[in-house]
This record gives C-alpha cells, structure tokens and sequence, in this order.
C-alpha cells in the first residue's frame, strides 16, 4: 500500500508524525538507498526498503480490531474475482492489511468485525466456539407459532437438520433470530423452510459485540472491554 513516508514512520513507532517530519528534514531516512529528505513522498510499504540513519525500520504491526456496519451490496472477502465492491471499500483509510472476520452474504446489512489479529479470526470462525450471533429479519409473511416453533428445534436445510435456534417476534413481519452455526445462506433458508421469505437481513449482535447505532458504511475500533471479550470466547 502506498503510505507518506512520516505516516510510515510514526506508524513503525519510529517516532510522532511530527517528530518524523523533523527526522526526514534532516536527512536521516532513506527509501531504497537513496536520501529523502522532502515532504510528502510515498512509499510502498510492503516493497520500499526504508531506513532511518541507515538502520532498516521494520513495518509495525499494530493490532486492529474494527467492527463495520455492512451495507447491502457488497462481499465480505478482501478481494473480488469479479470486481464487485468489497467491505474493504469501506475501511480504505486504514492502511494496515485487515480482514473480514466471518462473512456476511451480498445481500445482508450489518456487523462485522475486521481485523489483523490471526488468532481472534481463527477462533471466532472455528465452528467448536460455536458463537451467537443475532439477526433481524423482515419477512414477507410472519410464520405461525407452530412454525417459530418448529424453528426454534431446528429445521431441515440442504438436507441436514439446524442446530436449536433462538425466534421471536421483533414487530411488524419482524423477527429476532440468533444462531450460533454459520452455514451458507442459513437465516434465509430457515426462514423458507417455515414458509417466510426473508426480504431483508440485518446482523446486529456477535454474542455481547453489538451493532448499536453506527450508520451503514461506517466503522469504529472496537473498545478494550470489547476485544478482551471477543478474547475470552
Ligand atoms: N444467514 C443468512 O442467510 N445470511 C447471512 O448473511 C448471514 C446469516
């Protein structure tokens, strides 16, 4: 990713941006061997070489915990073979490499974590956590009580029962859903086998990690008492 090189340095904990500034002035940091010592130059920061009195500066890896509300339209991967918008879209302000913890489908709004810290990603896919999430769905028609029942025991999908699911009315062809599996399209098709199609599907809960009031399209780090949460799972 192309960076200023004093965001680069204070990123790499060299020193503040400001402070950086004064160190390129001087001209103490190089880029590939040669002196920079203007303003405003950009590095490539996974390719540039850059060094500061001739000592190579390592890249610092900050770890990064952001939670985005999704907006239908969009995949959940880093990348598209077929050049459709990405959630990275989104959070293209961050420089640092982040990915989409878990995925929601094109068509679905709401929470979703982005992150660089491996180990959280691992463990919060892993299918043995087994972690809640909850859904609101609006629904072309609300199913019967035998049906939210049915639901509620688990359903048949792609041939292979659900595991025990959470159902309540959340207003008019409203429902609240949490499941705590991830298969393809699962909300949707356990709708469908209860005879409600899903006309639109919002994620606004990841066990106690909740959604609240952030706008479609926009972000915020996660808190400290959140990422020590989603740490404990
Ligand atoms: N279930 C769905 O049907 N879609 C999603 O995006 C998430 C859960």
């Amino acid at each position: 990713m192309l960076i200023r090189l004093q965001k680069f340095l204070a990123e790499a904990q060299v020193a503040s941006r400001r402070r950086s500034e004064e160190i390129i002035k001087q001209g103490r940091v190089s880029v590939n061997g040669a002196v920079v010592d203007i303003l405003g130059a950009k590095i490539d920061d996974e390719k540039d070489i850059v060094c500061v009195d001739g000592k190579p500066v390592e890249k610092y890896e900050k770890l990064l915990y952001i939670m985005l509300n999704k907006p239908e339209g969009c995949v959940t991967t880093a990348s598209d073979q077929f050049n459709r918008k990405t959630v990275m879209y989104y959070v293209k302000d961050i420089s640092q490499r982040i990915y989409p913890v878990g995925r929601l489908d094109y068509d679905t709004s709401g929470l979703i974590i982005l992150t660089n810290d491996g180990d959280l990603t691992y463990k919060l896919t892993h299918p043995k956590h087994n972690i809640e999430k909850t859904y609101l769905a609006v629904v072309d028609k609300m199913p019967s009580a035998e049906n939210m029942e049915r639901f509620r025991k688990g359903v048949i999908i792609d041939g292979k029962k659900t595991a025990p699911a959470y159902i309540e009315k959340a207003g008019e062809n409203r429902l609240e859903i949490k499941i705590h599996e991830g298969r393809n399209r699962q909300v949707r098709k356990m709708c469908a086998a209860i005879g409600s199609s899903v006309q639109k599907l919002k994620r606004i809960a990841i066990g106690d990690i909740k959604l609240g009031n952030i706008n479609k399209g926009e972000y915020r780090y996660l808190n400290d008492d959140e990422i020590k949460y989603l740490k404990s799972l």
